[in-house]
């Protein structure tokens, strides 16, 4: 990594890039992080670091919300993408694309049951839409269950799946038919599902909603209940998906086959963004037999875009990297719990699946001042976008022991600091 570049004119880089925020994207986002003292600029990152301007290095345990599971800049999915630049980086959409197809036929092989087909996006949010949208057709029915607490994206249907008023209030009327119900709870589920539901949408571990673990029964509960009713069981592994709960696909901890899975985030090697949404012959059938383009996307499956979730899977494969992040998410877990044991005042909780860990705290604030601590030492981390109650980690799966413990210990340091500053408040 050239580390040159990250220091020429740190303090005007950092400013400018500040002030164009503040004037021409997002200025109450620009004040906020300028507040929250994240007021620097990425410069460049390899493996589980971060640079940026002012030449600070963080360790990447945010790992942007799930997207740098094999690290930053991995070399297999970037020679992959630079080989595919050489050729041919977009889709001419005339003819066939050959990376599409290996995509598909790879996916296919490592999602669970009778997944075949895949319809290939850019983003989360487009694989939801897409998901909602093939639910709906192949059930000829309107509504949709999802969850309280539940995040699947910001588009209108997407946002109309997510459980969360404060980002719902304002774009009323959404689209119409959806039922929230508490997460975690199949019971009330049954209630209310019934011949009119299309499908049930959820997440196999909660992310936003504060990286909540199902109980066992929970998963199989569902797919028995949408068996029954007729209804779609759609598994959104937009967060999960790629390995970081310990397994590929986290539904595969239950056994539970879906009749349509969501993914992303990871899907790209941390190098090119795509989505996609995954389901079955008879799904397909539905959606597309009397019209093949019923539904579609310009940019989704371009060559760029599959080279690198090819080169992506193909790594998670060959380096094991569910296992492990099974087997590093049990020790990650057992070292911040232990400090939880230190601070029973500050920490409520410490739960996660494989590398997908929250950490709930007793109080909003002292997650404030911990996440700042944290990145005072190095250490990135983040809010979960629906319980601010909840911190949570997500490391590159490539993320080592040592680097582990040394990620406790800040965090150790932090929380300490954060109830010296809150001393007769918390
Ligand atoms: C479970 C889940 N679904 C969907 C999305 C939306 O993905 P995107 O932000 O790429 O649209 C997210 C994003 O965090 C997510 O966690």
């Amino acid at each position: 990594m050239e580390e040159t570049t990250c220091s020429v004119n740190a303090e005007t880089v950092t400013e400018e890039t500040i002030d164009k925020y503040a004037d021409y994207i997002n200025p109450s986002l620009a004040n906020i992080m300028r507040f929250a003292g994240f007021a620097e600029v990425e410069c460049c990152a390899e493996g589980v670091t971060v640079t940026d301007y002012s030449g600070n290095k963080y360790l990447d345990c945010l790992g942007g919300y799930g997207v740098f599971s094999l690290g930053h800049r991995h070399p297999e999915v970037l020679a992959a993408v630079k080989d595919q630049l050489d050729r041919i980086p977009l889709s001419s959409k005339l003819f066939f694309n050959k990376p599409s197809a290996d995509l598909a036929e790879t996916i296919a092989r490592i999602t669970p049951g009778r997944l075949q087909f895949s319809f290939f996006c850019n983003s989360g949010a487009e694989a939801v839409e897409g998901a909602l949208k093939a639910a709906r057709m192949y059930t000829g029915r309107t509504e949709i269950i999802s969850t309280v607490g539940g995040f699947h994206g910001k588009s209108m249907g997407a946002l109309s799946a997510t459980g969360r008023d404060v980002y719902k209030s304002p774009f009323q009327p959404l689209v119409p038919g959806f039922i929230h119900v508490p997460y975690n709870d199949a019971s009330a589920v049954e209630k209310v599902i019934s011949k009119n539901t299309a499908a049930v949408i959820v997440e196999p571990v909660q992310g936003e909603g504060g990286i909540r673990v199902p109980s066992t029964d929970y998963l199989p509960r569902l797919r028995e209940l949408c068996t029954k009713h007729g209804a779609l069981l759609i598994m959104d592994e937009v967060q999960t998906g790629l390995g970081r709960t310990g397994k590929m696909f986290a539904c595969q901890h239950w056994g539970v086959e879906p009749d349509i899975i969501t993914m992303a985030k990871a899907l790209g090697g941390g190098v090119m963004p795509i989505g996609a949404f995954v389901g079955t012959p008879e799904v397909w059938d539905a959606v597309f037999r009397d019209n093949p383009l019923m539904h579609t996307s310009t940019f989704g499956g371009n060559e760029l875009s599959c080279r690198a979730a090819l080169a992506a899977i193909e790594v998670t494969e060959r380096e094991h990297l569910p296992e492990r992040a099974a087997e590093l998410g049990k020790k990650f877990i057992a070292g911040l719990d232990e400090v939880r044991t230190k601070h029973p005042k500050a920490l409520h909780e410490v739960r996660g699946l494989g590398l997908m860990i929250g950490v709930e705290f007793t109080h909003e604030d002292i997650g404030e001042l911990v996440i700042a601590g944290l990145s005072r030492r190095g250490v990135i981390a983040a809010y979960t976008l629906n319980n601010p109650k909840v911190i949570r980690f997500e490391p590159p799966l490539i993320i080592t022991e040592d680097q582990i413990g040394w990620v406790v210990s800040a965090f150790d340091e932090s929380v300490a600091e954060a109830l010296i500053m809150l001393e007769g408040i918390v």
